[in-house]
């Protein structure tokens, strides 16, 4: 009987052992290691020896490497639901309800897919944020961090092409509010700006192309799943397979930092792919767990004909439903996340301080960078929680204690800056339904309206643009913030005082009804953060920093639009304003 050694050497010499596995016989050398690495066409993927630092869980927290992993859970657990569903109106949902109730793990294995969806889609989001909190998205790594904000929104997409399949009413009214920011694009969008400039109409618009019709059906349901199934994996697929060889070519940002002593590096095999197999179990004991004990939703068989009240879309996109209280559906559900998208890719290639911050977590090196980028992740996130917790029936505002059974009353009537009517010849100031505002007939008016607002939008982006640089001086930072603080309060209690005064005017009684210490609050906290972010933070920090015109003023215009979000939503909310300018003719309202 050969021993267990030798039995083990026999199998290892073999000739089909050998065809397989290159090499010499293993003496766990650090040859051997790099060798088990370069000659595996899987963990090639990474180098041979890396830098201790890179290691370290704390650095990476293993977001990259685990969103790989879920598309991998996705990808497997995908395919297996392909074996019983089919793409049909009259065939998903059954085959859903079958899938829970006739197919054994059925259900545990639609749980798992769909938990798994959801992680990514936040897992992906906090290793963006990683990347960005440690300087990885600088020289020469700019051009993998725009294939990482491709891939972001591939990611948002694969899950949202998902959403429709299970054919329910959930499954329909979500992909109905989401797809119907489409039919707002400028241009292509049958309710978007200009678009009836162009001869566009909802059967020929974007939203058409994307549902196959001018309503969620059948159609949509087998675009849905061709893209979610194909055609939206293979584009994720490839842009990964782009992504892992920059990060390989580009080398990963764990450099030493200064003063450092000359670093040791560590071989890949075993101590990176061991972490990285405990993290793929761990996160799958999670998982599992999770589909265990929770089950994906399942609402009614979709139908048309009963829409839920409120309808809302999956919860990443809430917080683009939630713009639209405060803006209209071709700036909320297209140019903004446009806008939001082409900034994220600009970022590398604006930021001014190239070398420093990078490899490291620095939010004391790099207060304006990492502020400015948490405070707009973190308002996607506030108004992700605003739309998926606190708004019930009509989008109105309820917390959680409250019951939807209630309905709440309308919104107070809301009024705008400028009106530009066409139609009549007219520019109206002040235009609401409940009073008429101050009408001037003619081009005259039509011009006096569009310098208003001209002037109004050039003054903000303007002096927002010119106030850093033109004031010289070093404002000592933390008594601004005090003064800054108590002028917005300032100014949100001297408007209530002025609303006392001015409530029995027709127009302010009727428009501005109620001006209490919630519209207080509104104001002052808005004032702050916009002053806080648009003025102090950039005059502290950009004033002086090695950049061109071009980065200060790219960087400036998207503050001041993320800004503008906010300014809009505080006009909203302490003084009931809908628009800045509303031009009817084009569907062009700001
Ligand atoms: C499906 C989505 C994604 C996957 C599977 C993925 C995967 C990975 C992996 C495995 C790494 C190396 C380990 C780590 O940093 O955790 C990495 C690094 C990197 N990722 Fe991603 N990523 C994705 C999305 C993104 C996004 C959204 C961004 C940014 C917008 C991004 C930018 C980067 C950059 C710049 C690096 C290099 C980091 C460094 O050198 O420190 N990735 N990614």
């Amino acid at each position: 009987m050969p021993s267990l050694q030798e039995a083990k050497d026999k199998l290892i010499n073999s000739q089909i052992w050998r065809s397989m596995f290159r090499g010499g016989t293993w003496k766990d050398t650090s040859r051997d290691r790099a060798q088990h690495i370069l000659g595996n066409v899987w963990l090639h993927l990474h180098p041979a020896r890396i830098r201790q630092r890179a290691v370290r869980f704390t650095y990476t927290w293993g977001l990259g490497g685990l969103s790989f992993g879920l598309f991998m859970i996705l990808t497997v657990t995908g395919l297996l639901l392909m074996f019983y569903y089919r793409p049909s109106v009259e065939l998903a949902y059954r085959d859903i309800k079958d899938l829970e109730f006739a197919v054994s793990l059925g259900m545990f294995l639609r749980n798992l897919h769909r938990w798994s969806a959801h992680t990514m889609v936040l897992l992906v989001i906090l290793h963006m944020v990683r990347v960005f909190l440690t300087g990885a998205y600088k020289t020469p790594r700019e051009f993998n961090w725009g294939i990482g904000v491709v891939l972001l929104v591939v990611t948002l997409f694969l899950s949202f092409t998902g959403y429709l399949l299970p054919w329910d009413q959930l499954a329909l009214w979500a992909v109905t509010v989401g797809t119907n920011m489409a039919s707002a694009t400028p241009f292509a969008g049958a309710e978007g700006p200009f678009s009836n400039l162009l001869g566009i109409t909802n059967a020929n618009d974007a939203r058409f192309a994307l549902l196959g019709g001018t309503s969620v059906g059948a159609n949509t349901l087998i675009r849905f799943y061709v893209l979610h199934c194909v055609a939206v994996p293979v584009v994720a697929g490839a842009l990964m397979i782009v992504h892992f060889w920059r990060i390989r070519k580009d080398g990963f940002s764990a450099a030493p930092l200064p003063g450092d002593a000359p670093e040791k590096k560590m071989e890949v095999w075993p101590n990176l792919v061991v972490r990285e197999y405990i993290g793929a179990v761990l996160m799958l004991v999670f998982l599992i767990a999770w589909s265990v004990l929770q089950n994906a939703p399942l609402e009614e068989l979709a139908n048309a004909g009963v829409t839920p009240n409120p309808s809302k879309a999956p919860w990443y996109f809430l917080g683009l439903q939630e713009l639209l209280v405060y803006f209209d559906p071709w700036l909320a559900g297209v140019v903004l996340p446009g806008v939001i998208m082409m900034g994220l890719m600009a970022i590398p290639y604006v930021d001014p301080d190239a070398k420093r911050g990078v490899g490291y977590y620095s939010v004391k090196e790099r207060p304006f960078a990492n502020t400015v980028f948490l405070f707009g992740v973190g308002l996607w996130f506030v108004l992700i929680f605003i739309g998926t917790v606190l708004r019930g029936p009509n989008w109105s505002w309820y917390w959680p204690w409250e019951s939807w059974e209630i309905h709440k009353s309308l919104p107070p009537p809301s009024w705008s800056l400028v009106l530009v009517d066409l139609t009549d010849k007219a520019g109206v100031f002040f235009s609401s339904q409940k009073t008429p505002g101050l009408r001037i007939p003619g081009f005259l008016g039509i011009g006096a309206a569009l310098a208003a607002a001209g002037g109004m939008i050039g003054a903000y982006f303007g002096a927002g643009l010119a106030l850093p640089k033109l004031i010289h001086k070093e404002i000592p930072f933390r008594r601004a913030l005090w003064v800054t603080a108590v002028a917005s309060l300032f100014v949100g209690v001297a408007a209530k005082v002025a609303h006392v005064f001015l409530r029995h005017h027709d127009f302010i009684g009727k428009n501005i009804s109620q001006f209490g210490p919630t519209e207080i609050a509104y104001v002052a906290v808005v004032l702050f953060i916009v002053v806080l972010m648009g003025f102090l933070l950039p005059q502290k920090f950009l004033r002086t920093s090695p950049q061109s015109p071009v980065q200060y003023v790219t960087t400036m215009l998207l503050l001041l639009m993320m800004l503008g979000v906010i300014l809009k939503m505080g006009a909203r909310m302490g003084f009931n304003i809908k628009y800045i300018l509303s031009l009817p003719a084009i569907n062009l309202n700001l």
